[in-house]
């Protein structure tokens, strides 16, 4: 070997171990995941990053720490990385190598969701529109032209990742990683086809070299050493390969919203004992979908149809503030299964029936046991004999015993506070409490001409023309008619079928109609009144999407827009014309998107004649910020629809007056959840305030820009701060709870302390008959302090129980 060869080769080695110096090994057995040798419990949750803004990822991921996770998992969003074929993004919220450092520093674990296809109630499931473009291509199936595109995007992102040292054998966070993503539900409608895409997305997985095992959720025939994984709202009775550990990747915490949907709520109690029913039954890692949902900001809400919030109902709020007691009740949860990690990861687990439903469940090392004891009826409590003692178990619970003789966790008792968050306006001094508006109308007189980019004799399909650049497209064509036809009268209807979702009609430069957006589906037919000229008539249709389908098979060919229409002209005699093989002129886009409205300083703003209900208009208000640090949101209720932007970021669309049904789903946490339990918000707008995050702003004039579609007005648009209002929180005897103010505020008032049976929620409780007030005492304990003690046996010392299973119940306000 020549010495130069030698040099050479020394270096290399030298590289080779300094960049792998702190390396982590990651490796599985049927038990667990094994990280240096060592089996381990994962608790994982879902963080997006880009429904966040990077200046929120380090405190959302110390929340996530605090609360007893050990790991973050994220899709990755291919649409916003490539937007258009070879161009990437990886700036502001994007930039997911700042994301998995962030996750580093924090100490904690990361799992990386490639897909490329998401779902997630992304737009497209987050493909980018213009795959859809390529001629040929059929997307998710065994297809050359999807196929180079999947593997050239994939690889990117590994080559990426591995750049920036992420994974863990080279010193990263990231210890799984996922391909594809729930195929396994939709295979069989993809054939044979769909199997030999499987096998390929195999290949295309092993052949990425990442060093740490690949997963691929609800995915039954992967293939070993890939883990298939489960998804849903209870995964105990999953039964993946004996070879590889029983994982679920998605624990849905909550649900998302549809415009016109009510809020989902899923209870804490039935989290938590789902978690608990999984590590009971052989689980090792466990990840909540989602840990913070965040927000669906400009265009990138899935549809048809998804809101802008997606808050999911996680631990975190959209905002990111604790949602309580949902995050406190889960933590403690935390805190014990990884002090379990030993017994549960290398136990010998045994199972014995107590009583109908329940089960006492051991896992035992050596001298060492964990117990678990589940009462899965969903309306009897019981009282078991387990190990020689007697345990009362709730129906519907899971009582978590460390050493198998004390209970030190039952999922449904919460100890934890509850927090009701409240709106604060935290105005500016001197800052008026109604914003000034300005004005500009879109300006649409080259559409209403007929004048667009190309024109072919066919409706064509929307997001096929649009490539995803815009919600908008214009599609315009010429009509003449002569007085001799016998159709011709001067009221004609004009009829148009759209596939989705808003349509505008305009007829020789006027606007006759549009759908209304609050009552009508997203497919429909449009019958609008025309004055027709014996001559040459325009019609101009503006046709709006609201989100592109993101899931189910083949969701990626539902055509969206006037696609094949028909559109026809109905005259005397209800004599058609059909127009749907018309030459059809085009347009993408609106001309003030196109030129940046919301972020364009050379606009001159109209002060005078401000129209209070008009279509297709620009407002514009200058804000100061409000004061201090708690998140700031908005509220758009007056406006119809459109999309909002605040110094040039967008909010996302709005559309406040979509109503939520009536009647909201009644709550028991006891049984199967599913999303229509435990809604809130009937017969209120699906979404009224909207996210606006801190680093979007300035202390001092801040640019608001709405684009309204429909014609809602703007003049009772208010900012506003969120922040806990309310705590409550109920302990039993031996209870020690805890109430406690954020962010160093003090406990201001004892609205309500009860010894006995108090029945309502936090916010209306009510005194039972025999009840004893214990406001004095709670008030010398925790008023004027950020935070109290409570031990529920030392405060009602000396006082009989009013009734059997006394509690106490403490309200206070912050
Ligand atoms: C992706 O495609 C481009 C050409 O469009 C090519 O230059 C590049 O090498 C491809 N990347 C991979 C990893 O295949
Ligand atoms: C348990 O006992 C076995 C032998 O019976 C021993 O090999 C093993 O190291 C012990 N495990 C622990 C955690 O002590
Ligand atoms: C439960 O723990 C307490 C101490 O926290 C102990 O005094 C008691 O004996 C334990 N009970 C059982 C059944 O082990
Ligand atoms: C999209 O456009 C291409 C090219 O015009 C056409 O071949 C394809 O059928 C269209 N797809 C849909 C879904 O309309
Ligand atoms: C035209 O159709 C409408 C409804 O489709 C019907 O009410 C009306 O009577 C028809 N008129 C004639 C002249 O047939
Ligand atoms: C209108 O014309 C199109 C294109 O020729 C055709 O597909 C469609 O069936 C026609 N619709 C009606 C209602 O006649
Ligand atoms: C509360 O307890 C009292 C006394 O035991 C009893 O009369 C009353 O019915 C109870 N109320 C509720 C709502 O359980």
């Amino acid at each position: 070997m020549s010495f130069l060869l030698q040099r050479l080769l020394f270096s290399l080695s030298f590289l080779i171990f300094s960049s792998f110096c702190l390396a982590t090994e990651v490796s599985y057995d049927g038990r667990a995941l094994i990280i240096d040798g060592v089996r381990k419990v994962i608790i994982s949750g879902s963080i997006h990053y880009p429904r966040s803004t990077a200046e929120m990822w380090p405190d959302l991921i110390q929340k996530a720490k605090e609360g007893g996770l050990n790991a973050i998992e994220t899709y990755v969003f291919w649409d916003i990385h490539e937007p258009r074929r070879r161009e990437y993004d990886f700036e502001g919220n994007r930039d997911i190598v700042r994301f998995f450092k962030t996750i580093q520093d924090a100490g904690l674990y990361a799992i990386l969701r490639i897909g490329p296809y998401v779902c997630a109630e992304w737009n497209y499931g987050g493909f980018p529109v213009w795959l859809h473009q390529m001629p040929g291509i059929q997307l998710r199936t065994d297809n050359e032209i999807y196929e180079n595109e999947m593997r050239n995007f994939t690889t990117y992102i590994v080559n990426k990742i591995k750049e920036a040292n992420l994974l863990a054998p080279q010193g990263g966070p990231i210890i799984l990683a996922q391909i594809e993503n729930e195929y396994g539900n939709v295979e069989g409608a993809y054939g044979e086809a769909g199997k030999r895409y499987i096998k390929w997305v195999v290949q295309l997985a092993k052949s990425l070299n990442i060093g740490v095992p690949w997963i691929m959720c609800q995915q039954g025939d992967a293939p070993l050493p890939i883990i298939n994984t489960c998804n849903g709202y209870y995964c105990d009775d999953f039964y993946p390969d004996h070879k590889i550990p029983k994982m679920w990747t998605e624990n849905w915490v909550g649900w998302f919203k549809d415009w016109g949907g009510l809020d989902p709520h899923r209870p804490a109690e039935d989290v938590a004992y789902s978690v608990a029913r999984f590590f009971s039954k052989s689980g090792t890692l466990q990840n909540y979908y989602m840990y913070h949902g965040g927000t669906n900001f400009g265009r990138t809400a899935g549809g048809p149809y998804i809101v802008t919030t997606y808050d999911y109902d996680a631990p975190l709020d959209e905002y990111g503030n604790l949602r309580q007691p949902k995050w406190g009740h889960l933590k403690k949860l935390h805190e014990i299964l990884h002090s379990m990690e030993k017994v549960l990861t290398s136990g010998e687990r045994s199972s014995v029936k107590l009583a109908n439903g329940v089960w006492g469940t051991t896992y035992a090392l050596n001298d060492t046991s964990g117990c678990f004891i589940s009462n899965t009826d969903a309306s009897n409590d019981f009282t078991v004999s387990f190990g020689g003692n007697l345990y009362f178990v709730p129906a519907w619970s899971v009582s978590i015993l460390p050493d198998c003789k004390n209970v030190t966790y039952n999922t449904a008792r919460i100890t934890t506070q509850t927090e009701i968050m409240v709106k604060k306006p935290n105005r500016a001094e001197n800052d008026p409490e109604d914003l000034t508006w300005l004005w500009l109308p879109e300006d649409i007189e080259d559409t209403l001409d007929g004048r667009g980019t190309f024109t072919v004799p066919e409706l064509l399909e929307q997001k096929n023309v649009t490539g995803g650049a815009s919600d908008y497209l214009w599609y315009m064509t010429k009509v003449r008619v002569s007085k001799h036809d016998p159709m011709y009268t001067k009221h004609m209807t004009l009829r148009v079928h759209t596939k989705g979702h808003m349509l505008h009609v305009f007829f020789n430069g006027k606007h006759v109609g549009s759908n209304n957006p609050d009552t009508q589906d997203w497919e429909y037919t449009l019958e609008v009144p025309v004055i027709v000229k014996p001559s040459i008539n325009f019609i101009t249709l503006l046709s709006t999407t609201v989100g592109l389908t993101n899931y189910g098979d083949h969701f990626d060919t539902i055509p969206e827009g006037i696609a094949g229409g028909p559109v026809e002209l109905v005259g005397n005699g209800n004599l058609t014309r059909n127009l749907s093989t018309n030459p059809w002129t085009y347009k993408v886009d609106l001309n003030g998107m196109e030129k940046t409205y919301w972020d364009n300083d050379k606009l001159e703003w109209r002060y005078d004649g401000i129209p209070s209900r008009s279509r297709l208009t620009w407002y514009k208000a200058i804000f100061k910020a409000p004061l201090g640090d708690d998140p700031v949101v908005v509220n758009l209720r007056g406006l119809q629809k459109g999309e909002a932007w605040v110094n040039g970021n967008s909010l996302g669309r709005f559309w406040p007056t979509k109503m939520a049904p009536s009647e909201c789903g009644k709550c028991d946490y006891r049984g199967p959840y599913n999303p229509n339990k435990c809604t809130t918000g009937c017969g209120e707008p699906t979404q009224s305030w909207y996210h606006v995050p801190r680093s979007f702003l300035e202390a001092d004039g801040n640019s608001l820009i709405v684009f309204e579609e429909f014609g809602g007005s703007p003049f009772s648009v208010k900012f506003a701060t969120v922040t806990v209002g309310t705590l409550c929180v109920t302990g039993y005897h031996g209870d020690i709870v805890e109430l406690s103010c954020p962010k160093e505020r003090p406990i201001l008032n004892i609205e309500f302390a009860n010894y006995g049976n108090a029945t309502g929620t936090c916010g209306s409780y009510h005194k039972g008959a025999n009840d004893i007030d214990i406001s004095s005492l709670i008030e010398s304990a925790c008023v004027g302090k950020t935070s109290c003690h409570i031990d529920v046996s030392k405060t009602v010392i000396g006082h009989k129980p009013p009734c059997q299973g006394s509690k106490m119940v403490v309200q206070a306000s912050c």
